[in-house]
């Protein structure tokens, strides 16, 4: 069963269809009104944004290289295009001052944030000529330091973690700009030459270039880096030490009592408004990047080779995203309750979450993303907000509290809850940690399920005979009197016979 791929459908089909020049599957960043301020605005990142009307000729010359552009500057800016002929983007479209199709515009980020430096890009209408103004604006966050300002630069912020490309070239790359961005307010990132010879000395730096990460922000600790010069695994390097930023920053949705700002509850902010907005998010195509060793050793002026980059394109590893919602009951089924479907983690979350649920949902995104980070297999995570149907349903049938989380097997019959500390859901039940030891369990098969009530799963009549004729067999030997489901009975065979990760690598 391929259920992200019927999941993504349905959510992608919830969003506003968009007959412009740029498919979905474009790199090219469909922006609107609405969302411009989020994805562009308030970005760290300096984007390049087309204002066009699909019906027009030059609009559509421009296509092509625009989306070649899009590809080669994956990872180190946005390439966004609004349309202007959709009636909700007008009014937005003459604010920009746009006056003919199509206008090309660079959104630098400013001193203040959410206050950027828009200029018209004037230049020629090729890949190569948007790519090299774009590289140019990328803000550069890159202290370059010397032998005379090493330690006062190990000073400043001294409990901050650190980062120091030596290399031998003199100018910045795209790529390092880029690294800077991602961990703006983490991570400080500086570059030293080669020649810097006190500096790479104490460090003993012997190959060019080397990247080295300072932890806890002073000499003693440093780590080098031994992988790729490649954006992705260098994010993923640097992430031991910093969180990167989410890019774009979580959307701000009001809950009950949110006094804590950490990641972890923005991210579970981020799924609340789309519970209740019904709306998704497609928004995880601006954080991939095709940034290669090319961007890295190459002077920041000169622009990569199109060619080359294309060639690899890499998908950057995306902060946390918040796991999935069934909007709906027909989802809800599709997923988790069908006589087939295997095992899912179910957050239902009530109408107005509090910080337990916040904070739950926190977790289990981590923990979901953490897994698919490392490209470990998991059972599916999903948000079963109070709207859909089903969430009184199970919630009646289980008899469970405004907010829980479960672990449900339509096929195997089973369902378990997180265990309770005390008699109410606690902040000590939704802690990362507490999750995850309880997500292992069922991985392991370790730990009691009961037995799903009837009439939750939908009958399945095509229940092989020998799983049923197997399981009777079994039972029937440790309890005779049984007259229960076959779906009881496969649940004991299930314990007494499986010591093992629990069986449902079919679905994974
Ligand atoms: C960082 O600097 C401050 C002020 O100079 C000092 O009090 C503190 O001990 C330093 N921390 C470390 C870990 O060196
Ligand atoms: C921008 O950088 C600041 C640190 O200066 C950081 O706190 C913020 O999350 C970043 N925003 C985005 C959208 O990356």
């Amino acid at each position: 069963m391929v259920y992200t791929t019927a999941l993504v459908a349905a959510l992608l089909a919830a969003l506003p269809v968009n007959a412009g020049l740029y498919p979905k599957s474009s790199k090219v960043i469909q922006v609107d009104g609405k969302s411009y301020d989020r994805l562009i605005a308030q970005s760290n990142y300096t984007s390049i944004v087309e204002f066009y009307a699909p019906w027009c000729g030059h609009c559509k010359n421009l296509q092509p290289a625009y989306e070649k552009a899009a590809i080669n500057l994956q990872g180190l800016a946005k390439v966004a295009a609004v349309d202007c002929d959709e009636e909700s983007n007008k009014a937005f479209c003459g604010q920009m001052g746009v006056q003919g199709f199509p206008t090309l515009k660079i959104v630098k980020p400013g001193k203040t944030p959410g206050k950027p430096i828009v200029e018209d890009y004037q230049g020629a209408r090729t890949a190569k000529g948007i790519v090299d103004a774009v590289i140019e604006k990328i803000p550069n966050n890159v202290k370059r330091v010397e032998d005379k300002n090493l330690e006062a630069w190990l000073e400043e912020s001294n409990e901050t973690a650190k980062a120091i490309l030596f290399t031998d070239k003199g100018k910045t790359s795209a790529l390092l700009k880029s690294i800077a961005i991602d961990f703006k307010g983490s991570i400080n990132v500086a570059q030293i030459r080669e020649n810097q010879k006190a500096s790479v000395e104490l460090f003993g730096i012997s190959k060019f270039p080397t990247l080295l990460l300072l932890p806890g922000g002073k000499e003693a600790e440093g780590i080098v880096y031994e992988g790729e010069m490649k954006k992705e695994p260098m994010i993923e390097f640097l992430s031991q030490a910093a969180t990167p930023n989410p890019d774009p920053a979580p959307a701000k949705v009001k809950l009950p009592k949110s006094k804590s700002k950490d990641a972890k509850k923005t991210k579970a902010k981020e799924s609340f408004e789309s519970a209740s907005k019904s709306h998704a998010s497609a928004e995880g195509k601006t954080d991939k990047a095709t940034a290669t060793e090319e961007t890295l050793v190459e002077e920041a002026t000169e622009s990569p080779s199109p060619e080359v980059e294309t060639e690899k394109p890499v998908d950057l590893p995306i902060p946390a995203p918040p796991i999935a919602i069934l909007e709906t009951e027909t989802e809800l089924q599709a997923e988790c309750l069908g006589s087939r479907t295997g095992t899912c983690i179910l957050a239902l979350l009530p109408a107005s979450p509090d910080e337990i649920a916040a904070t739950a949902v926190g977790s289990l995104s981590e923990i979901a993303h953490r897994h698919k980070q490392h490209q470990r297999k998991l059972f599916p995570f999903y948000v079963l907000p109070e709207k859909n149907a089903g969430y009184k349903q199970i919630k009646d049938a289980l008899a469970l509290t405004d907010m829980a989380i479960i672990a449900i097997n339509g096929r195997r019959g089973w369902w378990r809850a997180i265990p309770l500390a005390g008699d109410k859901i606690s902040d000590k039940d939704v802690t990362e940690e507490a999750i995850e030891n309880w997500v292992d369990s069922i991985r392991l098969g370790e730990g009691a399920k009961q037995k799903l009530p009837e009439g939750l799963i939908p009958e399945e009549p095509e229940e092989t005979a020998t799983e049923a004729a197997e399981a009777t067999e079994t039972v029937t030997e440790q309890a005779p009197e049984t007259t229960e489901t076959v779906h009881v009975e496969e649940i004991k065979v299930e314990e007494k016979t499986e010591q093992k990760p629990i069986d449902d690598h079919d679905e994974l």
